[in-house]
């Protein structure tokens, strides 16, 4: 099982989530319900409670009572009855009729969840009695769901934090110097060889997942918000005006378009895996919704899309050529994708478990996949006709999971990276297929490494926010907590016996 990384489980995320709700869903409505001034509003009061409530079972897949209420004109069709909104009378509507009922026909079913609180039957009651209006410039086929993801902001990060950020992402700058963190809500940028903070750039995204430097010096980012969006997005994380957050130059990465210069794709729900071809010319991503889509980076238009996988992608890496991708899915496989002739040329079934991540030797020969076993795994991944998928080597130091994968391309001195829940980064040489360093310290499962451009580097970060920074020897160059004004409790080293 894999811990925090998907979903919400830690403890900060409880309690950012629970302020998040109650800003989100709670003060709007006490608000309007207590009589504050204006008319409800359909999309920014009744819809959240829809989409939270009952779009579980009322969305265009399910159609419960055959009623569909993720766009306005279906919600107002009905289901096996009519309308269910009579406007400017809540007392004769369905809605509301099922919302205050107190047997078998109350919404939510009963097994499946409490009633709505008094207060927002309330509210959708008077939104009914002012004559249940659809707002100003909202079209009757809008989908409701991209409508209220539309219209959500994004908290600013907080100027200091009292729990520790899960880290999911690191990324060398190009010119090896910074190492640049994914965050809560933030991307930070920290000195490699000092660890201070240099600045911290706000986004849309709640997490970055995984993140990589375009060859002119722009940094794609995949990620989202668990379960509400996904999105891939250009960033130039030197650009914008930086304005003071608790002591740091901070920029705004989801106004400022100096910053966030490009949003490639917005799904429904987060995007986990990334990777740029190695002419930089392509960019791959895939995500919960099973689809790899491969971006022309000049257009910004998606080229292909792949479904190949029966569950999430977790990895992707391009093959040397651009022509193919290889991809680790939660369906216990990888897969080696021809682009050109848009087919699968493999399916790697050795791991018999999730499959976190992937990468290629430097020449193509090689895939390279690891994942819930706890083995690095290599196989053929040409010669279509003979020994395609034929395992040659399997490199097993970890013993734990491991969750991610990075290459270096350097054909002289091959070199990839794993992370893992053994508390571990480990150095390879994926050619021979033989360790070369254990790189320890970390105290939480690792999920993010990157390798530095110059190939001298290696960063590792965790679950508790510990990002550390070696030298390929093995050397610790720096080490710090990458949550921004977080201090990490003192551990008390207990001798050992
Ligand atoms: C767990 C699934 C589930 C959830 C959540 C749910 N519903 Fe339903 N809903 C159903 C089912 C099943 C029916 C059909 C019941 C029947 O025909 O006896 C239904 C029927 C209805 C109908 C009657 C439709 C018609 O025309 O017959 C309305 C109105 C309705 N739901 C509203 C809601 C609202 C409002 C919510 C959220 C507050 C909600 N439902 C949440 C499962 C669900």
């Amino acid at each position: 099982m894999i811990r925090n990384r998907f979903s919400c489980a830690c403890i900060f995320c409880a309690v950012f989530g629970l302020a998040l709700a109650w800003l989100l869903f709670v003060s709007p409505q006490t608000a309007n319900a207590q009589g504050a001034k204006g008319p409800v509003s359909f999309i920014n009061d009744v819809a959240p409670i829809l989409q939270k409530n009952c779009f579980a079972c009322h969305d265009a897949k399910k159609k419960k009572g055959k009623l569909e209420m993720t766009t306005w004109e279906n919600l107002r069709k009905g289901g096996s009855k009519d309308d269910p909104i009579s406007a400017g009378k809540s007392k004769e509507s369905l809605l509301i009729e099922v919302l205050r009922s107190m047997g078998k026909e109350r919404m939510p079913p009963l097994d499946a969840g409490d009633a709505l609180k008094k207060d927002q039957i309330d509210l959708i009651a008077k939104w009914i009695d002012e004559g249940a209006k659809l707002d100003k410039g909202l079209d009757v086929k809008a989908d409701l769901v991209r409508e209220l993801r539309v219209r959500w902001n994004p908290p600013l990060p907080f100027v200091s934090y009292k729990f520790p950020t899960l880290i999911n992402a690191v990324a060398f700058t190009p010119d090896n110097k910074r190492v640049v963190v994914g965050g809560n809500h933030e991307l930070t940028v920290w000195d490699a060889a000092t660890g201070k903070l240099s600045r911290r750039i706000f986004t849309r995204a709640e997490r970055a997942h995984q993140m990589q430097f375009l060859p002119d010096g722009k940094l794609v980012v995949a990620g989202g918000r668990p379960g509400q969006e996904g999105d891939v997005r250009i960033y130039n994380i030197d650009a914008g005006t930086p304005k003071d957050h608790g002591g740091v130059p901070s920029v705004d990465g989801v106004n400022d378009k100096a910053v966030m210069l490009k949003e490639l794709v917005q799904v429904d729900d987060s995007i986990l895996a990334l990777a740029v071809s190695k002419d930089g010319k392509k960019i791959a991503a895939g995500g919960t919704d099973r689809m790899v889509r491969v971006f022309d980076v000049d257009t910004g238009k998606v080229e292909h899309a792949v479904e190949n996988h029966a569950d999430w992608i977790l990895g992707v890496a391009f093959t040397p050529d651009g022509k193919g991708l290889v991809t680790a899915s939660r369906d216990k496989t990888a897969k080696l994708w021809d682009l050109v002739a848009k087919e699968s040329l493999l399916t790697f079934p050795d791991h018999q478990n999730t499959v976190y991540a992937v990468t290629m030797t430097s020449d193509g020969v090689f895939g390279l996949s690891a994942g819930e076993d706890g083995a690095i795994r290599i196989w053929q991944a040409t010669d279509k006709a003979k020994a395609i998928g034929k395992v040659s080597k399997s490199m097993t130091g970890h013993a734990k999971a491991v969750f991610r994968l990075a290459s270096h391309a350097d054909a002289k001195n091959p070199l990839v990276a794993s992370a893992g829940a053994d508390m571990t980064v480990r150095l390879w040489n994926p050619v021979a297929g033989t360790p070369l360093k254990t790189l320890a310290g970390l105290t939480e499962w690792v999920y993010a490494v990157a390798i530095s451009p110059d190939g001298q580097l290696v960063a590792g970060g965790a679950a508790n926010g510990e990002v550390r920074v070696w030298k390929t020897d093995g050397s610790v160059v720096s080490s710090f907590n990458a949550t921004p004004g977080f201090v990490a409790p003192k551990v008390v080293e207990t001798p050992k016996k």
